[in-house]
């Protein structure tokens, strides 16, 4: 169906060769004519918006407001696809862009050069919320029931407290045993109906897909692209912090790709409607042992290639995966994910953004993850996969000593409570930090302190 001609919002496919364009009042997660991702677009002389930046901080002086409180829909001219009576909002995006000095120095960096972005500080204790509080907007506007999504487990806590926010149903898809306690913790306690697959995510993704699309029911992952219309939202946050000054560089961890994936779009935009000159440099970082970006890009060359990818290297890399009967496995439970959805936006996002994309092992994430709590806020495994992706690439001479750098903190320290305990109480790296057991006994406890 195309689109009326007085829409300011609509859905397209990314796909080139197809383009097909769809009204925002309908649910449809991909391209009913190619199968493609789709995106969300704008008819940007259309929208009234302010014609610098921070005009969209003088809306904290009105934060009695739901919306000029959020911190997604302070910024709502830039992700314009619903009227203002279906938002749904938690208070998200009261987030903190850090300067860490302290862990600057540990890393060789200049004062001043390093930021953190706490994405752990959203009501669910993830970035997932800047994402929910988008997607069940549009739930809301197209008249959804019931929601669904598989997960990691961040997912799963931020859309079953957005559901309820809403009286939506919501049913979440995890692979036993693969989810930290922190977030199981949450998802059952905030009422998600919590179904566990005898799998990983990438089998719960393939499964929720297919019950979504059986059942009607509105789909709540990544794929959906007006859940990364919210996540934009992070990096005109970063902006914010920054005196809306842009950084040399963004480094985010790479799971199912979708932050990497709006941040470009995020970039893009800005620099289409004037708001700002220049993009910054992004790296996406993955584990090891669940790099099929890292495979992909530099291994075999994948790129955005202006929508054209070469979907034969894809298939053959996936193929490869399932012969084997791989399945992908690192501490940082939340990126452990073989075949990311958001493949080809995070393309596109490193083409916009001159990108870089590595693997850090487990280790190096669990030491970077103690560093990051010894000097600042903490985070979860998957977070510190970017300041170990950083120690990488300022070793190679790709990041300099005195660019500025935002590191992208996506989850809460609390999330993921059993590797921290393994990792300082059974000392298994460098910067571990283990109890000491004293006798109850005054002279002794002195003598430990
Ligand atoms: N960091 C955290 C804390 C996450 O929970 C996730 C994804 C990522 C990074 C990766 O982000 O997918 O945008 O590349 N978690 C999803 C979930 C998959 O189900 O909670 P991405």
């Amino acid at each position: 169906m195309a689109m009326p001609s007085r829409e300011t919002a609509w859905q397209e496919c990314i796909n080139p060769d197809c383009r097909a364009q769809f009204e925002c009042a309908r649910a449809l997660f991909k391209c009913p004519q190619c199968g493609d991702l789709l995106d969300i677009r704008y008819d940007w002389d259309r929208i009234a918006r302010p014609s610098r930046l921070s005009a969209f901080a003088d809306r904290w002086a009105r934060r009695d407001q739901p919306l000029d409180f959020s911190g997604v829909w302070r910024f709502r001219e830039l992700l314009d696809f619903c009227p203002d009576a279906c938002k749904v909002t938690l208070g998200e995006g009261q987030t903190l862009l850090e300067r860490n000095d302290r862990l600057a120095s540990q890393l060789g960096i200049k004062p001043g050069r390093l930021f953190l972005q706490y994405e752990g500080l959203n009501p669910s204790g993830s970035f997932k919320d800047n994402g929910m509080t988008a997607a069940f907007s549009h739930a809301c506007m197209v008249g959804a029931r019931s929601s669904a999504c598989a997960s990691t487990g961040n997912t799963s806590a931020s859309m079953s407290l957005y559901a309820h926010a809403c009286g939506l149903k919501c049913t979440v898809f995890i692979g036993s045993g693969r989810i930290a306690f922190g977030k199981l913790s949450q998802a059952m306690d905030y009422g998600g109906h919590t179904i566990q697959i005898r799998g990983d995510f990438d089998d719960c993704m393939r499964q929720v897909q297919a019950v979504c699309a059986r059942e009607g029911i509105y789909l709540v992952n990544s794929l959906n692209p007006f859940r990364l219309e919210g996540q934009k939202t992070i990096m005109y946050r970063v902006l914010e912090g920054l005196g809306w000054e842009v950084p040399d560089w963004i480094i985010v961890p790479g799971g199912n790709l979708g932050n990497s994936s709006a941040f470009g779009k995020a970039f893009a935009e800005l620099r289409r409607v004037g708001l700002i000159d220049r993009v910054p440099r992004l790296a996406v970082v993955n584990a090891t042992g669940a790099n099929t970006l890292t495979q992909l890009f530099n291994e075999r060359g994948l790129r955005w290639n202006d929508g054209r990818v070469d979907q034969a290297v894809i298939d053959a890399y996936y193929d490869d995966l399932t012969q084997r009967g791989f399945s992908p496995h690192t501490c940082a439970s939340a990126i452990e994910i073989s075949r990311p959805v958001n493949l080809k936006k995070c393309l596109r996002a490193l083409d916009i953004c001159n990108g870089v994309v590595l693997a850090v092992r487990d280790e190096e994430i669990l030491d970077a993850k103690a560093q990051i709590g010894a000097t600042g806020l903490g985070c979860e495994p998957a977070s510190a996969a970017t300041i170990a992706g950083l120690k990488h690439l300022l070793a190679d001479g790709v990041v300099g000593r005195d660019e500025r750098v935002v590191c992208v903190l996506t989850g809460h320290p609390l999330k993921d409570p059993n590797v921290t305990v393994e990792y300082h109480r059974d000392r298994k790296g460098a910067f571990s930090n283990p109890p000491v057991e004293v006798p109850n006994d005054l002279e002794q406890i002195i003598r430990h302190l």
